[in-house]
């Protein structure tokens, strides 16, 4: 059983004060940066590039940086992601035209590969690829905004994919985002997933570690029951 990993989405951080806002939420336990990349085209919104991401390594932030494509086309960027710093870099298989070669472009810079599932997105895009994943993101929403609440229909998925995981023999992580809070972190937990991404439960209170702390203890409760 993989360590849980909180990793917590700058997108809902100040990005006015970016580099201080994810600082204090690592210094609040935070133990990767979620980073989403979107293009107004393959999601209807805009947001930050490689750029920023290599801005906050020169700032000093030094755990995984979790960089979640919504792009599209996704080759071209992924050596500028490789190169400012990204850790994990996942995308959503309906945007790339050859899906196994862009796993192996992430790889190849040293990145880890990951897919990402939209709620209706099916699972047979596994099925030639889980010996390349490292990183399986299952979305518990539509992909383009934070503070949305989860589809309840996607946890049968999350359940499915932890088998698969199974099944496979490989250290894959089971990731999601989208809705997630304290009160449904447990639920999410029980049906497989390992990393949780959360925006809004996280930087739209005034105290992370708090909220940090509280996901900690509902994920304690899964491990032990
Ligand atoms: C949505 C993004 C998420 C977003 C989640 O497309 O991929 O990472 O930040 O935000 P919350 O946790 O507020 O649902
Ligand atoms: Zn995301």
């Amino acid at each position: 059983m993989n360590k849980f990993l909180i990793a917590p989405s700058i997108l809902a951080a100040d990005f006015s004060r970016l580099g201080e806002d994810t600082t204090n939420m690592i210094a609040a336990g935070g133990d990767v940066v979620h980073f989403d990349v979107m293009d107004n085209h393959y999601v209807p919104n805009l947001t930050i590039g490689p750029m920023v991401c290599e801005a906050l390594r020169n700032y000093g932030i030094t755990v995984p940086i979790d960089v979640h494509l919504m792009i599209k086309p996704v080759d071209r960027i992924v050596p500028a992601f490789a190169k400012a710093g990204a850790t994990y870099i996942t995308f959503h298989p309906e945007a790339s035209e050859h899906i196994v070669r862009t796993l192996q472009l992430i790889k190849e810079y040293g990145c880890k590969p990951g897919l990402v599932l939209n709620p209706a997105t099916p699972l047979t895009y596994l099925d030639y690829t889980m010996d390349i994943i490292d990183v399986i993101l299952i979305m518990l929403v539509n992909p383009g905004f934070g503070g949305q609440s989860l589809i309840q229909g996607t946890l049968r998925k999350l359940r499915q994919v932890s088998k698969l995981i199974g099944l496979s023999g490989r250290n894959i992580r089971l990731s999601v985002d989208g809705g997630v809070k304290v009160d449904n972190i447990a639920a999410i937990a029980a049906s497989g997933a390992d990393m949780f991404v959360a925006g809004s439960a996280i930087f739209g209170e005034p105290d992370y570690r708090k909220v940090i702390d509280d996901m900690r203890r509902e994920l304690a409760a899964v491990v032990h029951s």
